[in-house]
């Protein structure tokens, strides 16, 4: 039998505070987080749809450092952005608060408590990355150096973005602070670790067993992570930024960001209603969905639910309908390469055309393959869709009333209505069934081409009926027209309201009907006839009611408009690459000289291997390395101390030129060179053949 839910918790993920809002978040979680929030108030349902900004974690520290000002300057800055983006969006939060704020920290130090008084956690000394730089620990996404798996020599700590392995710091080669491109060195530290091996089991039976109905994207990475075995995870982290660890021992650290985010959702719940926030976590009857991007999926299926088990009491998610990405114009968004689309400037761009975004993000939302966004789509959606059929329907109805009837809704008398109007009745409840259903299963996109339908009903009927030819020898019958047209306008303004609620509010506005109250805090019943029970009905404008003047609901697009936002992309993409060979500049030196095949045989090069390595005493730059060439043991001083330790250069194989005369450099006899490059940074690189090779091989 299915469940019977009293409430309905909608969370979407918290942003982070360290930079403003794009066209892929909107796409991602908050247009279809919202769409199902409004929709869920619509029924009358009891909803509460919580988000807030995310304010910890590393890049804040990192942002701030840049700019020479506290983490706090930055989420204030941020959070201030980011909250009032949604709010001209009209991203109906009940509440949207802060990971810094007091309750947020007491709400997750208790939470860490419970499980840690209880023996949840486990208790680990390791050896982490530490950059002497800047006296931190580096997180894995700050320790780059090179994919062991592909060669490439920009590979996080934590990923190969270039072949997309996943990787440990400790496997990368030389691995450089990316903060301070020092090398970092291995230093002891303690942290609490969540056992998620231990509630494997638990989640394979609630995820693989219990939830098949979640999205094939969702229900399919959360199978590949529970295949693959779960490991513990540390909750702490040694940074400065962010909740203290409540504990003896947890001096210097704090939470992890990815154990208080999820938190969030519980503290905002708590601060807007301290007193029953509870009933919304803590009743079997509630409904929670969480509203996120795919690369949050592994911590809203897996973490955060084994959390909520360890703790108890709390209520897990019923659906995680997570989307895939956004992409821009064929490439992916990125902020570090400005390539996006940002909130601030779609609004200076395109001022109260909020509604024509929300549903192009829509009608495009990467819900089961990452889409692409381009500006020409946008467009046609506007022109082709929102213009030509919505409010071309609605704008011939107001208008042609006007012309006919002044303005005043026409009666329809008794035993009036013809088999047009009968099959025109009664397809709007067919239409709306498939647009609940598409709804209530996450399909938003399917949603919006249902209310886009009912949209084409009308037009189709408007068509097919010829009220202006009509109106010269039966006015009786333009009056069911226009009064059964008003009433689909009416019906329209419901259903299109929780994609295009500002346009709703405007069509509400005009047919002079009490517009929906969606966006009261917990929840709002719709009181009028305004409501998704009342979709269908036929009667929301009663004969003689006097409507207002046409408005447009939307206008034209030109192409003018999108040129310029296409030319400030081919912009972006003119000085990216300006800076790319702004980069190669520094480190390619002109060709040299042309040389013959002699020139080159004379020159000895070989493999050989680091067997030793040692700091020349007093100096910054040299390095003595007694290496393995194959044809004899002998050492070589190279001037790489500034980019490799000494324990990096043991064991690796190296390139030489063996026959170089040798020197004498600080009284140690240097036979032969290493060879080095300069990578994009500017840093010196030794050349590594591909595969080990044995020692003294000729390269030519
Ligand atoms: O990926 C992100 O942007 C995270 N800040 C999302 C956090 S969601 C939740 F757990 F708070
Ligand atoms: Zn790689």
């Amino acid at each position: 039998m299915e469940k019977k839910f009293k409430r309905h918790l909608i969370t979407a993920a918290l942003p982070y505070a360290n930079g403003s809002v794009h066209i892929g978040h909107l796409a991602g979680v908050y247009v279809p987080a919202d769409i199902y929030a409004r929709f869920q108030r619509l029924k009358g349902e009891d909803v509460l749809f919580v988000c807030g900004s995310d304010e910890h974690g590393v890049p804040i520290t990192i942002k701030a450092k840049q700019l020479g000002c506290t983490p706090q300057d930055i989420v204030d800055k941020y959070h201030a952005i980011i909250k009032d983006s949604f709010n001209r969006f009209g991203i109906s939060f009940s509440i949207y608060s802060r990971t810094s704020s007091k309750i947020h920290a007491e709400t997750a130090s208790e939470f860490f408590l419970k499980l840690y008084k209880e023996g949840k956690f486990v208790a680990q000394e390791s050896e982490q990355y530490f950059d002497t730089a800047t006296n931190t620990f580096l997180a894995d996404r700050y320790i780059v150096g090179t994919c062991p798996k592909c060669g490439f020599e920009g590979a996080y700590g934590d990923q190969c973005e270039k072949c997309g392995s996943t990787l440990s710091p400790d496997e990368l080669i030389n691995p450089h602070s990316s903060i301070s491109g020092a090398t970092p060195i291995k230093k002891k530290t303690k942290h609490w670790y969540l056992p998620l091996d231990k509630y494997e089991d638990w989640l394979k039976d609630w995820i693989l067993n219990n939830h098949k109905e979640w999205k094939t994207n969702v229900y399919g990475q959360c199978k590949s992570w529970l295949d693959g075995g779960l490991k513990p995870r540390a909750v702490t982290r040694d940074l400065d930024w962010g909740i203290p660890v409540p504990i003896e021992g947890g001096e210097g650290k704090v939470l992890y960001v990815w154990f208080d985010a999820p938190i969030g959702y519980i503290s905002n719940t708590k601060e807007l209603l301290p007193n029953s926030w509870e009933k919304w976590w803590k009743s079997e009857d509630t409904h929670m969905v969480h509203f996120i991007g795919k690369d949050n999926i592994v911590f809203h299926c897996i973490v955060f639910p084994a959390m909520l088990k360890a703790h108890g009491g709390y209520v897990l998610p019923d659906n995680v309908p997570a989307n895939e990405f956004l992409n821009l114009e064929g490439d992916k968004i990125s902020t570090s390469r400005n390539w996006a689309v940002w909130l601030e400037d779609y609004l200076a761009d395109f001022p109260g055309q909020q509604d024509v975004l929300r549903y192009a993000l829509c009608a495009n939302a990467p819900e089961t393959k990452d889409n692409d966004f381009t500006w020409k789509d946008f467009q046609a959606r506007n022109n082709s869709e929102l213009v030509a059929i919505y409010g071309n329907f609605v704008n011939r109805s107001i208008v042609l009333t006007h012309k006919y009837f002044d303005g005043k809704v026409p009666a329809i008398h008794d035993g009036a209505l013809q088999k047009i109007d009968k099959d025109f009745i009664a397809s709007i409840p067919q239409i709306k069934e498939q647009l609940q259903n598409s709804l209530e299963n996450f399909r938003f996109r399917d949603a919006l081409k249902e209310a886009m339908n009912m949209a084409r009903l009308g037009n189709k009927y408007l068509t097919d009926t010829e009220p202006w030819k009509v109106i010269k020898t039966d006015k009786d019958r333009v009056a069911v027209i226009l009064n059964l047209s008003l009433q689909l306008c009416a019906n329209l303004s419901i259903v299109f309201e929780p994609f295009c609620p500002f346009s709703s509010k405007k069509l509400q506005a005009m047919l002079k009907i009490a517009p929906v109250n969606n966006e009261v805090c917990p929840t709002s019943k719709p009181d009028g006839l305004v409501s998704w029970a009342n979709i269908g009905r036929v009667d929301f404008l009663e004969a003689g009611h006097t409507i207002n003047a046409p408005e447009l609901l939307f206008s034209k697009i030109e192409d003018e408009a999108v040129l310029a936002q296409v030319q400030k992309l081919n912009n972006t993409k003119k000085a990216n690459a300006a800076k790319a060979s702004e980069a190669a500049a520094k480190v390619v030196t002109p060709q040299k000289a042309e040389c013959v095949i002699d020139d080159f045989d004379k020159m000895d090069i070989r493999t050989a291997t680091v067997l030793e390595a040692v700091k020349v005493p007093k100096t910054d730059k040299l390095l003595k390395l007694t290496i393995d060439t194959g044809i004899d043991k002998r050492v070589i001083v190279s001037g790489i101390a500034e980019y490799y330790t000494p324990e990096q250069m043991v064991g690796k194989q190296i390139c030489i030129l063996a026959n170089l005369k040798p020197r004498v450099l600080r009284g140690i006899e240097s036979k032969g060179m290493i060879l080095m490059a300069k990578d994009g940074a500017g840093k010196m690189r030794f050349i590594t053949p591909q595969e080990i090779i044995a020692n003294g091989a000729q390269i030519g």
